[in-house]
């Protein structure tokens, strides 16, 4: 039976000269004649195994023909390792080629390669320490997402991909067609314009106005040409919806959230967030931790104005009432300014998607985005318009056809409840927690503009 190395490297019970069948790909080799060192990774944690093999053995001929990155089968006994930085490891009774690697042309043979080499090798990179390190990191964010809405009674909505609309009004949606040319939507697959969702939430909505509190977690795409650090056109969001509920829940509930999982993560992690903090952000954890203490600062959007506008600083991008706020903007805000997540609300209407709900003021919306040191904007959400005539005079305003979003309307129609939601970025919460700093290295295949292999 195959042991994993994590439970040879962490076992909590002694587990001295017990017999076991390791499997792994080897990270490095020394081969000093009568003995050989082999470290061996099976991605179960960071750290190697390392084995130690006796000339005397029969299967020492063997050792020749491993390489770096080579598959191998060791049976053998555990026993404490001399080594000071590691608690055992394991003496090889036989040694099983797998898989050999030709070591002149596997790419990771050396070590040290940068990310953006590393990305042009996205089928190989996952052995890397740094990936391994942050594929287990997002395993444990999905986890701990999962973890925390069902500990809340929250239902799991599963919402579809193909959809007929543009959640977000930002015209950024790839389509979706059967078709040579786009000119007779009659003939199409689904006989009408269809397209990559770019949110669940119109649909999840109507979850919430039934069950009451759900959450969807899948993949959204957006069509929008931003090369930047933090933004993909294939990215997983997790957009929880809340019913009976208002703007200040959502902020309750979006706090709590992010709260949840760097919690999860200090007590779940330790061994990949030490390997981050050492070699990707100097600092993280600390930082994580003064995170899990502070309260989020809370502002309107008309008070950041004013902050920006007297900051003296000089930004790229005009501020000015009513202009969308910018990464510029918003990272001031909160790395410089307020030194912690920071949460915006009430921003003017025009600025923001036609469900969020209008203020009394009549020139804002009931919307608010959590700002965090290093991303920016990790969440959206508002609470949602659930009065009918000020939701159809909002779709007609924005040039959106009543026709289209029927169903939506309907829900305000029979039994409508104030209801509030939100959309965490799956791979800027992953670059939150891990300090990476470019959201291509937090996605096992990224998509942006110019690159969809793998
Ligand atoms: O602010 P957004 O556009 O909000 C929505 O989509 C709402 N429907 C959510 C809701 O209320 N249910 O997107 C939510 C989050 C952003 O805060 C950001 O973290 C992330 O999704 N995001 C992206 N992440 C990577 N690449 C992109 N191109 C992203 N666009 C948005
Ligand atoms: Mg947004």
């Amino acid at each position: 039976m195959r042991t994993k190395i994590k439970a040879i490297l962490h076992s909590k019970s002694p587990i001295e000269n017990t017999k076991v069948d390791v499997y792994g790909w080897v990270r490095t080799l020394r081969n000093q004649k009568n003995f050989a060192f082999i470290e061996i990774n099976d991605g179960s944690t960071l750290a190697n195994l390392q084995v130690v093999a006796d000339g005397k053995i029969a299967d020492f001929n063997k050792v020749e023909k491993l390489t770096t990155g080579a598959s191998v089968k060791i049976t053998g006994k555990v026993v404490k390792s001399p080594a000071a930085k590691q608690s055992y490891e394991v003496q090889a009774e036989t040694i099983q080629i797998l898989g050999e690697c030709d070591a002149i042309t596997y790419p990771l043979q050396k070590k040290g390669h940068s990310f953006e080499f590393l990305r042009s090798i996205a089928h190989l990179r996952p052995r890397t320490n740094t990936q391994g390190a942050v594929m287990r990191m997002r395993n444990s964010l999905a986890f701990a997402a999962h973890k925390f809405f069902q500990e809340r009674g929250f239902n799991y909505i599963q919402t579809p991909i193909i959809t007929g609309f543009d959640c977000e009004g930002a015209g950024e949606m790839f389509k979706v067609t059967t078709m040579d040319d786009f000119k007779d939507f009659s003939k199409d697959f689904f006989k009408k314009p269809t397209f990559l969702t770019v949110s669940g939430q119109l649909n999840v909505e109507c979850f919430a106005c039934a069950l009451s509190d759900v959450y969807t977690f899948g993949p959204t795409f957006r069509a929008e040409n931003s090369n930047t650090a933090r933004h993909l056109a294939e990215f997983w969001m997790i957009e929880p919806e809340i019913a009976f509920a208002d703007i200040n829940d959502d902020m309750e509930l979006a706090e709590s959230f992010i709260k949840y999982v760097i919690k999860d993560s200090l007590q779940n992690n330790e061994e990949d967030l030490e390997f981050f903090d050492k070699f990707i952000e100097k600092g993280l954890i600390a930082r994580l931790k003064h995170v899990l203490e502070s309260p989020f600062q809370r502002i309107s959007y008309t008070e950041a104005v004013e902050i920006l506008l007297k900051s003296n600083k000089k930004f790229e991008f005009p501020v000015a009432w009513g202009k969308d706020l910018q990464s510029e903007h918003e990272r001031f805000l909160t790395e410089e300014y307020f030194k912690k997540p920071t949460i915006v609300n009430n921003y003017p209407e025009i600025i923001k998607a036609f469900y969020m709900r209008r203020n009394d003021d009549n020139k804002t919306v009931a919307a608010m985005d959590i700002l965090v040191p290093k991303i920016g904007e990790i969440i959206g959400g508002s609470q949602r318009e659930e009065r009918l005539p000020i939701l159809e005079e909002k779709l007609e305003k924005m040039k959106l056809s009543k026709e289209d979003y029927w169903w939506y309307l309907e829900l305000r129609k029979y039994g409508s409840v104030p209801h509030a939601g939100f959309g965490v970025g799956f791979e800027r919460l992953t670059q939150f927690i891990t300090g990476m700093e470019n959201i291509r290295d937090v996605i096992p295949f990224p998509r942006f503009p110019g690159h969809a292999t793998f």
